[in-house]
């Protein structure tokens, strides 16, 4: 199981947007290993964030893949944007897309890693004939929308049954949770089975990113040896 190789992903959503070439800079020197990037169009989601643009502008100051997460509807249009402007990783909610496979693949052949992204109410068989097209599952564990949440603990089951998932398919496939994380659940999320963890407000909202950081990876650990 893919479970000690944990990545931490600060979402900007919590960041300060005035300053956010050095908040990305900040998260980075602090042991982020992806930077998360929360795209809302108060369509799809109620609440309106940044598009391609902002994504171009924060590249420099990103050494580590930018990990777009499309709240969006459409979705297809705006994912060769999102490519060109220096995204790694693209998903989206299935929910956003008439033909998944399709939106899949083309996030493929943009060059980057496919996401599907499941709602706390989105059951899980959208992956049933696409676990070959898929790079990375996110498991919402909040409704999509605002940083800020509580974390729903039904998503540590969900994370559970994702896990059997990939590990049934043999494939090198993340698993990521989103929403509502903190130091004191993370080892909860791992223990189920996810390894990519986003975190907004737990890591921007607080002064200290690295010891918001190191206090994550603790728990990390505490939850792989405590396993
Ligand atoms: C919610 C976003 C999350 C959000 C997480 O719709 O997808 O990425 O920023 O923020 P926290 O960690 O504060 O719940
Ligand atoms: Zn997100």
């Amino acid at each position: 199981m893919a479970g000690k190789d944990f990545r931490i992903a600060p979402s900007i959503l919590s960041a300060d947007f005035a300053r956010l070439g050095e908040e990305v800079r900040g998260v980075i020197a602090a042991g982020a290993d992806l930077i998360h990037f929360d795209v809302m169009d108060n369509h799809y989601v109620p609440n309106l964030t940044v598009g391609p643009l902002v994504c171009e502008a924060i590249r420099p100051f990103a050494t580590v893949p930018i990990d777009v997460h499309l709240m969006v509807k459409p979705v297809d249009r705006i994912v060769p944007d999102f490519a060109k402007a220096g995204a790694r990783i693209i998903s989206f909610h299935p929910e956003a897309s008439e033909h998944i496979d399709r939106t899949l693949s083309l996030i493929r052949d943009e060059g980057c890693k496919a996401g599907l992204v499941f709602n706390p109410a989105t059951p899980l068989f959208y992956l049933d004939h696409v676990m070959d097209k898929v790079d990375l599952i996110l498991i919402m564990s909040v409704n999509p929308g605002f940083g800020g949440q509580s974390f729903i603990a039904s998503a540590l089951d969900k994370i559970a049954a994702a896990r059997r998932r990939i590990d049934a398919s043999g494939r090198d496939i993340w698993l990521e949770v989103d929403g509502g994380i903190k130091a004191d659940n993370i080892g909860k999320a791992a223990a189920a089975g996810a390894d990519t963890f986003v975190a907004g407000s737990a890591i921007f909202g607080e002064k200290d990113r690295v010891g918001a950081i190191r206090r994550m990876r603790e728990a990390l650990k505490r939850a792989t040896i405590g396993a």
